[in-house]
């Protein structure tokens, strides 16, 4: 039986797998195209994410949508989703055994949705799927990597949008990081039709 992406997100929904669901209120599974290309990995749900039960809707949310619109994109496009589906208490950053314990759901959650490019958007969300880098290089540059299902995926790392509320000179890192993207969607396309 294939898992579909309403079973992973139900499961969110009722897990209890780490101490983070103590203190949610909702969790938060993801949201978006269930056949997209391009899915945007974000760290956690915050407040108003955890209010709602939906990522990024609150202010880091609202850059992230103005970062999409810059290049034409809409959050139905894509797929939105977080390493840790459950809000860390005070916001603070989940720890690696609450990140190691909600990974199943984003390896299906990838393995259903299977985009050609994963955005990884902050540290942590970067530190999972590209081990050992350090953001402040390898933000803006796509990296091939072994990924989920044996297959080579395209990782995209920038700084988590949250950065361009507290330091506006992110803001235009952000912005120019982002309007790479289209470019390298057709980059990988094109790839990938010359590997068959
Ligand atoms: N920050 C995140 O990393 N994820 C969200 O869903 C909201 C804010
Ligand atoms: Fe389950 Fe993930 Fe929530 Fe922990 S954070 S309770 S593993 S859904």
């Amino acid at each position: 039986m294939t898992t579909t992406l309403r079973d992973i997100e139900d499961q969110c929904k009722k897990c209890t797998k780490c101490p983070l669901h103590e203190g949610r209120t909702n969790g938060v599974p993801g949201e978006g195209n269930p056949h997209a290309e391009i899915m945007f990995i974000g760290e956690g749900p915050g407040k108003d994410e955890d209010l709602q039960g939906r990522p990024f809707v609150g202010a880091a949310g609202k850059f992230l949508d103005h970062l999409l619109s810059t290049v034409d994109l809409k959050r139905e496009d894509v797929y939105i989703a977080n390493v840790v589906k459950c809000r860390p208490p005070n916001n603070r950053d989940p720890l690696p055994e609450e990140i190691a314990a909600c990974w199943p759901y984003l390896e299906a959650q990838i393995r259903a949705i299977k985009p050609i490019l994963i955005v990884t958007l902050g540290r942590h969300s970067m530190g999972r799927f590209l081990p050992g880098l350090k953001i402040s290089e390898a933000h803006g540059k796509a990296k091939r990597y072994k990924g989920i299902d044996g297959g080579k995926q395209v990782y995209y790392p920038m700084y988590h949008p949250a950065v361009a509320l507290y330091n506006g000179s992110y803001r235009e890192i952000l912005i120019e990081d982002m309007k790479n993207i289209p470019v390298l969607l057709q980059k990988i396309k094109k790839e990938n039709l010359n590997e068959r």
